[in-house]
């Protein structure tokens, strides 16, 4: 299936919710979904810094980069959450790629044209795949708010897509508390902004200490 296709179902589901779910039927009735509790994650658009070459070490710690000694500057979190269906299901081998600026709000991408340091040690990118309980956790640094346009600064995000065989989300995550949030052209076109924030929270024990571990889930329609 393109990705034309799953956008179109997504299209498609979203119209039926607001049309009070008259239009599918079967595994996806959002009528059960609703009763479930569970909304669907709100998209957001993909930006213009997705990787043109994604890095020889694709996994899940963004905070080192293969064969360099340094470690990423700045405040490292735990990204980690669970993929579900509209169901509140798990969903088991589900993709998740994840791509962000630096600490110093830049991202490592030919395009970026923001005059601020990039940082040797950064991959910029991570993916995993859910275990088999829809789990994915990813290493990495809270990224810096950048400028796009006289009087538009972007609040700190992660850039998020995730594929299934049959389900497709591009999106961005926030942090809570983060003043630039509510004016940022991107982040008020949310369907649900909720959806869309994390709140950071003190490590546990078996993680580094002086992190912070930000939980955030993820459902797909
Ligand atoms: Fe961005």
């Amino acid at each position: 299936m393109s990705d034309d296709q799953r956008l179109s179902r997504r299209e498609l589901l979203k119209m039926s919710l607001a049309m009070g779910g008259v239009l599918l039927s079967g595994p996806i009735n959002p009528l059960f979904a609703q009763s479930a509790g569970m909304v669907p994650t709100s998209e957001q658009v993909m930006g213009p810094f997705y990787p043109v070459i994604k890095p020889i070490d694709q996994d899940a710690d963004l905070t080192v980069i293969q064969g360099k000694p340094g470690k990423a500057r700045g405040q490292v979190i735990y990204l980690v959450g669970r993929v579900k269906n509209l169901k509140g299901r798990p969903l088991p081998g589900t993709l998740v790629e994840i791509w962000q600026a630096n600490s110093f709000g830049r991202y490592t991408h030919p395009n970026d044209r923001n005059p601020a340091s990039l940082d040797p040690n950064f991959e910029g990118y991570g993916v995993s795949s859910t275990d088999g309980e829809g789990r994915f956790r990813f290493k990495t640094i809270k990224p810096a708010p950048y400028p796009v346009s006289e009087g538009w600064i972007r609040p700190p995000h992660i850039h998020f897509k995730v594929s299934t065989g049959s389900s497709l989300l591009v999106t961005q995550m926030y942090f809570a508390g983060e003043p630039l949030n509510e004016k940022d052209r991107i982040f008020k076109t949310a369907e649900d902004k909720e959806s869309l924030i994390t709140k950071l929270a003190p490590p546990t024990k078996d993680l580094e200490p002086g992190s912070l571990v930000a939980a955030w889930d993820i459902v797909l329609l």
